[in-house]
Order: structure tokens, then sequence, then C-alpha cells
């Protein structure tokens, strides 16, 4: 027995050995600054965790001695003084500082991949200054170096305009002189040099300051704001050697606020598209507006009209509606909001888990079905199963995502707990207690009305956080060399509908269900990503939207409550990025909600409002229910059949669209539940 653990540790050793080995060889990226504290500001802080949160293992070292110029590191050079601080991140991120470093030791202390040179700031702008000493250094550094290793020049930014730095007089103690001189002066230096990589921190400086943060990215005017100034160039440098675009990258620090990282983010990108010149960051002059509740407030707005097609023309009948304007439409969702979703795993199969025929004190049956996406098994969803034990033969049911685990919907302790190892896959320290979402799911009284219920937790498919995509099921979906999804494809709420999907597949096979009768519900994001499921997806019998707001039944082109950038910004990971070209111009989207919920025609939608949920718009959710109904009409059925919001508790349950604005909170609770299932009664029991 002894033994056996020896040799178990021995290989558990090897295997981490190897591991980490081929982590270390394959992938990481070794940067080294030389400079003084400007390099301080740029790559000791947010570089590693920029890098860390697209994947991107990294050592980054910075060598410097405070205000040293080009002049004095060669002095350095050919003296080999051990004069220098040396500070190296490691692969953890932690910093170690080493003291009276020389130059030579520290470019042979790892096999760097970058190595940028720099001039202290109050000669940055001038040429001549880097003219008497940048050639001998790069020769020197070059003579140290592996071949592969590839120079950079680190343009520096201009102090700020009131700063009291004696090395400002150089510029005539004007900001924008200063700018250009240093944009100048390094572009002559990379030309005489043959260095190629240029960091433009001071272009993405200056764009920075053209934005509502103003001349405020110093914390003493010459050295950067802890924050957003060495933010905005970590990006920079980011952006510049990973060659990724650092808008939407994930990290940024916890008490910067979501228009200061879209400042930085697009400062530094910017900054790298035109690294000479300045672009103004017009769009975010002010920090976001203000959000809108006043209805007087919403804009005029015109609607793409769900019956016209692309090229103009009318549809007519529900023939052309099917075969021409829904293929438009959908493939304008897919491509410009929710991204284009992957065919479902080849591998997909199904496991019974544990089932029990007497849940719920004799009510109902109780399965937990796993739903394989790979091979193997290794990526699953689990599937949580509640059946009327009163049932002749297959039965209609409900089903929707949760948001707390699939334990948390109910007290009923034969529910799985997730393991440990789910809960490190969802990347949550503690899961929510048991039953502590139950007042939005009142299984037995959807047993009572003969409806199944099936749900599973939204984590098993895509965690709900911002990590480049890295987790979840898209990997599974990279093509060689792919990292994040494209432009067009999926973000986190297409992938949710997806994974409905893929329960769909096990529904049809399970004979205690009636797939035909599927009623598929989602809160708030969830309402988003079923309204999508509901749309792509046609094998859903009726899709309701509890709360779903932007992004969900609300129309955008209103902008009350929360705007397509206001959830773009905070929910980076929700669609797809071709989304963002929306943000703060919801008129130019070639689509609107009142599309999504047409997409669904002729199958009935609900669309449910609460009263206090000003955030989600409970109107512009209303509308779209009305300015989809022309589609129905098509099928000869009626939409939703009032044009005027009812009152508060009045729900609209006559049409194949229902509507209820309730009266309190953004949540779901049994006032909902009535309708909801009153809808389905009328829709899915015909034949029950
Ligand atoms: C936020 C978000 C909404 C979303 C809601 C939720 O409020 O802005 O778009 O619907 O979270 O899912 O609870």
């Amino acid at each position: 027995m002894r033994q056996n653990n020896f040799w178990f540790i021995c290989l558990l050793v090897l295997l981490s050995f190897l591991v980490s080995e081929t982590h270390a060889r394959q992938k990481v990226v070794r940067i080294l600054a030389v400079g003084n504290s400007f390099s301080q500001d740029a790559v000791e802080q947010n570089l590693h965790e920029l890098a860390d949160a697209e994947g991107i293992p990294t050592i980054i070292g910075n060598l410097f001695i405070g205000g040293c110029s080009l002049e004095r590191h060669l002095r350095n050079a050919r003296t080999n003084d051990s004069v220098y601080t040396y500070r190296k991140l490691g692969l953890d991120g932690k910093k170690i500082e080493k003291k009276n470093m020389t130059l030579e030791m520290t470019l042979a202390d790892e096999e760097w991949d970058y190595v940028s040179l720099q001039q202290a700031s109050p000669f940055s702008g001038m040429y001549e200054t880097y003219l008497t000493s940048l050639p001998e250094l790069v020769k020197y550094v070059r003579t140290h170096l592996p071949k592969k290793c590839q120079l950079m020049l680190h343009q520096t930014w201009a102090y700020a305009a009131n700063a009291t730095h004696t090395g400002f007089k150089n510029y005539n103690r004007d900001q924008l002189t200063m700018y250009y001189s240093i944009v100048d002066a390094v572009q002559k230096a990379s030309k005489q040099t043959k260095i190629k990589i240029v960091i433009p921190s001071g272009t993405a400086i200056q764009n920075a300051r053209t934005s509502f943060v103003g001349d405020h990215m110093n914390r003493d005017g010459h050295h950067l704001d802890l924050k957003i100034g060495r933010y905005t160039v970590a990006c920079t440098w980011f952006e510049k050697i990973f060659k990724r675009n650092v808008v939407g990258n994930p990290y940024y620090l916890k008490d910067m606020d979501y228009d200061q990282r879209e400042v930085a983010q697009k400062a530094a990108h910017e900054a790298v598209l035109h690294p000479e010149c300045i672009t103004e960051l017009t769009e975010l002059k002010q920090p976001a507006t203000k959000v809108n509740y006043d209805e007087h407030k919403v804009p005029v707005y015109t609607l793409p009209d769900v019956l016209t097609l692309n090229n103009g023309r009318k549809v007519t009948t529900a023939k052309e509606w099917s075969k021409k304007r829904r293929p438009e439409l959908l493939r304008l969702f897919e491509t410009q909001v929710y991204g284009k979703t992957p065919d479902r795993p080849k591998d997909l199969h199904f496991r019974v888990l544990t089932e029990d025929k007497d849940a719920l004190n004799g009510l109902a049956t109780r399965k937990e079905v796993a739903v394989y996406l790979t091979k193997d098994e290794k990526h699953f969803m689990t599937v949580l199963i509640y059946l009327p034990n009163q049932r002749k033969g297959p039965v209609p049911m409900f089903f929707g995502i949760n948001f707390k685990g699939n334990h948390a919907i109910h007290p009923d302790e034969g529910i799985t707990f997730p393991s440990e190892e789910r809960m490190v896959a969802y990347g949550r320290k503690q899961m929510f207690p048991r039953g502590s979402a139950a007042s939005r799911w009142p299984v037995e009284m959807l047993m009572e009305h003969g409806y199944g219920l099936a749900t599973f937790y939204r984590g098993d498919i895509d965690p709900d956080f911002d990590d480049a995509f890295q987790n979840g099921v898209h990997p599974l979906f990279y093509k060689k060399g792919q990292t994040r999804p494209a432009e067009d494809e999926w973000g986190t709420l297409a992938a949710w509908a997806w994974g409905m999907s893929c329960a769909m597949d096990y529904f049809e096979t399970d004979t205690d269900i009636d797939s035909q009768c599927i009623a598929i519900f989602g809160h708030s994001r969830l309402g988003k990503a079923t309204l999508w499921a509901g749309a792509i997806d046609p094998r859903f019998a009726l899709v309701i939207s509890n709360d779903s707001g932007c992004g969900g039944a609300a129309l955008s082109r209103r902008k009350f409550g929360e705007t397509v950038r206001a959830v773009n910004r905070q929910f980076t990971h929700w669609f797809c990025r071709n989304f963002w070209q929306y943000n703060d111009k919801e008129e130019t989207l070639p689509v609107d909600q009142h599309e999504l919920i047409a997409l669904i025609a002729p199958r009935p939608v609900y669309i449910a409002s609460a009263e206090e949920d000003r955030w989600a718009d409970p109107k512009g959710e209303f509308l779209s229910g009305v300015y989809a109904s022309p589609v129905y009409e098509l099928f000869g059925l009626p939409g939703l059949p009032v044009e005027e919001m009812p009152a508060v508790n009045q729900p609209v349950l006559s049409g194949t669209v229902g509507y209820h604005i309730r009266s309190g909170k953004h949540d779901i609770n049994m006032y909902d539940w009535t309708q909801y299932v009153k809808f389905a009664d009328q829709h899915l029991k015909k034949d029950h």
C-alpha cells in the first residue's frame, strides 16, 4: 500500500512537471523593459493580468534607474556597472526585486522575446539625444540577446499641461509640443536603428485626454495616474505585443468604473491603429449618458418593418415570410446581435444519472440526466426534471435555465449538490444554498397542473462572467489557432440558447415527455437567451420572456432604461462583438427586438414585465409584441390583440402573443406563473 502511494506521488510529480514544462515551453512570452520610472508605470502592473485574461502566460521584467536616460544606459553598458534595480513578474504575476544588477546580467536572465528601450522624459522629444547613444546601445543589447528577440522603442507620454517638471521647459511647457516632439523623435529613432516595433503609449495617453477624463492621466504631472493612466499604457503594450484587440479584455482594476475602462481600452486600441496622431474619442466625451426613465425623452425612432425584405419588397404571405424574410432576419440577429452558434456536438449523448419515482412525497418523478457534450464526458450539463406522477402518457413541460444551480430551485434533498470539481469549473468558491431560489420555481403547482418541469444551471454551459471565452463551451469549437469567438460568433447568451437545444435533443428521446409541447421560459438575462433559443430552434412550442429587457423583448431604439451600450459595457461576454457597433447608435441596427419575437411566429410567445422594473423598459417589451403581430396575422392568428399597454395586473391572454405587466419588482413570482400556466393550457393542452 505504502509503495503504491509512493509511485502514485511520483507519477503526480512527473505529470505536473510535464504540464508546467509544456506550458512554459509553448506559450510564455518574455518581455523586458529597460527604462526608468516611466517603464515602471508601463509594465509592472496590469500587463501581466491583461495577458493572463486572454490565456497568455508572461514573464515581465523592468530594469530601471529613476530618470535614467539613454546616454546613462549606454554608459552603464560600457562599464558594466551594477547600478540597476530589476523587478520581475513571474508566471504567477508575483513580483520580485533585485538590486545592484547590470544590464548584461538582466539581458541574460531570461530568453527574452521582447526588449524595449526608451528615453528619459525630459529628452524624449529631442531626437539628437537619441542619435548620440541609441545606435551603440542597440548594438550592445542585440549582441547580448537571442536572435529571435525583438527590440522595441517605447514612445513615452507628454506631461500634463500643468506639470511642474523642470524638463517641461524643453517643450515651452506645452503638452502638445512635447507630444508631437516625442512622436517625431521616436519615429526618426526607429528608422535610424531599424527597430520596427514602437509602443505608442504617448499617443494612447493623448487619446485618453480627449475623453471625459481630460488631462487627468498623471498623478504628479509627469508619472501616470495609478489607475487609468497605468492601465491605459498597459493596454497599449498588450495590444501592440500580442496583436489582439484590447477592447473588451475582461481584466480591469476593481475600482475603475466601466466608463474609464472603455476610455483606456479605446485610447490604447486607437493608438496602436494610428500611432502617430491623436484620435479624438468623440463617443467618450461624456461619461455614459444618464439612464433615461422619462417617456418624453424617448427619441423619435423608426423601426425596421418586420414584413419588408432587405431588398425593399413587402412580404404578403406566410410562405414568403418563412422562406424569405425569416431566414434573412435570423441571419441578421445571428451575425449582429447574439452571434452564430455551431452545430450541436457530434458526440452528444445522454445518461440518466438518478431517478426517483417517489419524489416530493409521491407527487412527482425526479430525474437527473447528464447531457454530455464530448465523447470523454468531461463537458456536460445536468438537466433536472420533475414529472407529475398523475399523468397518462407523455406530459407537456416547462423548461428553463436556472441562475443558482439545480439544487437551488427546490429544498428537495434528492437533488444532487454540485461537486467541488463542478464548482471549480463554474469559477465559484461557494454555491448558493439548497432551495434558495425556490420562490421562482413553483414545482408543486406545475405538477398539480399536469406539467413537467426541466432545468439546468447556466454555469454548466458557460459561467456568467467574462474570461475572454476560455471556460464554458466556446473553446470546444475553436478552430486551430482561434482563442476567442470571432466578431460574428456566439457570446454567452447564444451559448445558453444552444444548451437548451442540446437538452431538447434529450427530451426527444424521453418517452415520458411530450417534446412537441415544451414551453421554454427565462427570467431577465435568461429571458434574453430563451427568446433567442425560441427563435433559432422551432422545436420549442411556446416561449416565455420574463422581464428580459434590453437585448431581450425590449425595443432597443427606445433607449429607455438599459441601452445597448449599457448592456455591452457591463456584460461584455453576452452578445457577439459585432453588437458593440451599435452602442449609442441603436438607430443603425439592422433589426430591432420586435423582429426577434416575430422569428418565433406562429408559435405562441408570452412577454411579461414588472411595473418597477423600469431598467427593462416594460413599454418597450410590450411594443415588441405589438409590432411582431403582423407576422402572426399572416398566419391567420391574432398576435397581441391590444395596441395600448394594459393596466397593471390585467393580463392579455387571448392572443398568440400574451402580455402582462404586474405590480412589483424585477423577479419571477407566482403571479407570473399563474398567467404562464393559463396561457400554456390554451396552447399546449389542446391534445392532452
Ligand atoms: C442586469 C442587466 C440586465 C439583465 C439583468 C438580469 O440588470 O443589466 O440586462 O436582464 O441583469 O439578468 O438580472
